[in-house]
């Protein structure tokens, strides 16, 4: 990926908002790049976004790769909400198995700049498939995703990962198979600040682009994270409560 052309401020994905209108307003208050979803993208995954939905919290529910045309039509409509704004697009995925992450990631790609793996949802229903969150915790189902996405998808691939269960960064990044964008969730258990030192730590060892979130909620801190030496902040909440946020940091960013 080409250093000039990476942008350094991004929408993080949020499964329930960040759909192509919603991606569009923060677009328009300044978003370099923007990560839509997460969605599930097969029959299981999907199903465990059901439960969720059914215990009350919203969650996209946008096809699977079985239902591959539905997955697509709901995905083009999205998209084109975007269409004729300057931003790079990304879409948030989780499948069950890393068969179907490739198959739905190589059906989504032509319509995204880059293709994010979901290593960061923790509710119950999806570590229940060993997913999300839990394939941090076992690296050879983790890469057996990657080696497959890489196999069958041309654009760059992103992993998400929440920084607090990894606690081995270097081995962490020596045993991980190749990808192109690592985008961290450096939260602080229970403190509402990012983790700067492990965010430090990945930025110093791993070799592409880092995107680094968490708890970005003013320009001083966007700025503060960005000069630790990653190439872009995502912000998550901060967006829904005061979009103008992205408007003053990119009014400040060089
Ligand atoms: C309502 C909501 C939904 C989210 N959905 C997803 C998701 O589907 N996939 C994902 O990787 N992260 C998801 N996240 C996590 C955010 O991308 C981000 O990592 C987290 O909110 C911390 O960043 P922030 O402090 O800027 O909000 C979600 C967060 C929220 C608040």
């Amino acid at each position: 990926m080409d250093k000039t052309t990476f942008p350094q401020l991004f929408l993080a994905p949020m499964t329930g908002y960040t759909d192509g209108d919603f991606c569009r307003k923060i677009v328009l208050q300044g978003a370099q790049g923007v990560i839509l979803g997460g969605i599930s993208v097969d029959a299981r995954s999907e199903l465990a976004s059901q439960q969720i939905i059914k215990r009350g919290r919203k969650e996209f529910v946008w096809g699977t790769v079985e239902e591959i045309e539905g997955l697509l039509t709901k995905v083009k409509l999205e998209v084109s909400k975007l269409k004729n704004l300057k931003v790079m697009k990304g879409i948030n995925i989780r499948a069950s198995s890393p068969e179907n992450f490739a198959k739905a990631a190589s059906a989504l790609s032509p319509f995204f700049d880059f293709i994010e793996l979901n290593a960061h949802c923790r509710q119950p229903e999806f570590l229940e498939l060993n997913i999300g969150q839990n394939l941090l915790s076992n690296i050879s189902f983790l890469n057996d995703f990657i080696n497959e996405y890489k196999k069958r998808v041309k654009v760059p691939l992103s992993l998400k990962i929440r920084s607090s269960v990894i606690q081995n960064p270097k081995d962490f990044v020596n045993d991980l198979s190749s990808v192109d964008i690592l985008h961290v969730d450096a939260m602080l258990p229970g403190k509402p600040e990012a983790d700067l030192t492990k965010l430090k730590d990945f930025a110093d060892l791993f070799q592409g682009k880092i995107i680094g979130n968490n708890s970005v909620t003013t320009t001083g801190i966007a700025l503060k994270m960005l000069n630790i030496g990653i190439s872009a902040i995502s912000i998550g909440r901060a967006a829904l409560s005061n979009p103008l946020l992205f408007s003053e940091i990119k009014d400040r960013l060089k």
